[in-house]
């Protein structure tokens, strides 16, 4: 797997890292211990390096999991989200106490001395400038908390408001589908030289392009209340634009999916959520073996294409 620069870090990753929460048992519905053991074992053995988690995943269950399946791999590197606290109303607290109990709770959970990476799980533009929250994450680095810090952001706006506090690593929602925020925050991620992860980059499934239009998603599951079933149809009809991208060795809509992330040079890694081995293999082996991901000439046509089918992006 190749790998690429996390900004100016220093750290440098392979491209496509194991996000966790689906397979959490969160998002999209139950997962058995023994198959969340398998698919962080299986990732680091096809060469992930990259973990994504949060404290509120699995309750800090899957941080523990990950502490102890990575504990004898000195090269993984955990990426962590904090600021969220369940006993609260909101549930979003950014205050500098809570953050560096959080840590505190982070270093417990996954038996470390230093935590690799943590994040901002999601603040609001005014809780990042109000600079509470990003001088926390400074101050956690000086005194040898952690060694990276970053901000997990909504949209673009909340983007900006990263790059205002300096923030050295974003993470931000971006698939073939949706890429506004990374080209508004662009010119700046370039200036800034800040490492940038890619969730979402299959539309939580959408862009695998396996649904019938009228897909039903058990209550448990986050996407019953994200799409209408008028807007998932839609959706699924504006689909066949990727078919634009298939040819040579792309043979998937997913692959298509994968590979335009990972065309984008700006993107540092793709994180990606498999719920288990099969759907982590099919990830790993359509995501291809480097540049050129997508021939130029496709890409253009799908750019044509997605305007025929309505998508702004
Ligand atoms: N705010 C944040 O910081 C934030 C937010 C979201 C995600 N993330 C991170 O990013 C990771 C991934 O994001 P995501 O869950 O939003 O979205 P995603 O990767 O776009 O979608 C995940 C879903 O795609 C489907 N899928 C995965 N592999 C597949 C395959 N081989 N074939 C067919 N379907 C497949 C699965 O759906 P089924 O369940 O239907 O099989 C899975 O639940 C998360 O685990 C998390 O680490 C962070």
């Amino acid at each position: 797997m190749k790998s690429r620069a996390l900004g100016a870090t220093g750290v440098r990753l392979p491209e496509v890292m194991l996000g966790t929460w689906g397979l959490s048992g969160d998002a999209y519905g139950a997962v058995t211990e023994a198959e969340q053991d398998r698919v962080i074992e299986r990732a680091y053995r096809l060469g992930i390096r990259g973990f994504d988690v949060a404290d509120s995943y699995a309750h800090g269950g899957m941080e523990e999991r990950l502490g102890k399946r990575l504990a004898d791999k000195s090269d993984s590197f955990i990426v962590t989200k904090i600021g969220t606290d369940r006993t609260a109303s909101p549930v979003k607290r950014f205050d500098r106490g809570f953050l560096l109990a959080q840590v505190d709770a982070c270093l417990e959970r996954q038996e470390r001395d230093v935590l690799d990476c943590v994040l901002l799980h999601n603040p609001s533009a005014a809780a990042l400038q109000r600079g509470e929250a990003t001088d926390a994450m400074k101050e956690l680095v000086d005194t040898g908390k952690l060694k990276h810090w970053g901000v997990s952001v909504g949209s673009a706006a909340i983007g900006e408001a990263a790059l205002d506090q300096d923030a050295p690593i974003l993470m931000l929602a971006h698939n073939a589908f949706m890429d506004r925020d990374l080209a508004i925050l662009r010119e700046r991620v370039i200036e800034k030289r800040t490492g940038v992860l890619a969730r979402s980059v299959l539309s939580h499934g959408l862009l695998c392009g396996q649904w019938p239009p009228h897909k039903e998603f058990p209550a448990t599951d986050h996407r019953s209340a994200r799409w209408t079933p008028d807007e998932l149809r839609r959706r699924t009809g504006q689909l066949e634009a990727l078919r634009a991208l298939i040819g040579d060795d792309v043979l998937t809509m997913r692959s298509s999916a994968l590979r335009y992330v990972l065309a984008d040079p700006q993107i540092s890694a793709m994180v990606i959520g498999p719920r288990d081995c099969t759907q982590l293999d099919q990830l790993v082996r359509e995501s291809g073996r480097g540049a050129p991901y997508l021939d130029e000439q496709r890409l253009k046509r799908f750019a044509n294409r997605l305007m025929d089918v309505g998508v702004t992006r």
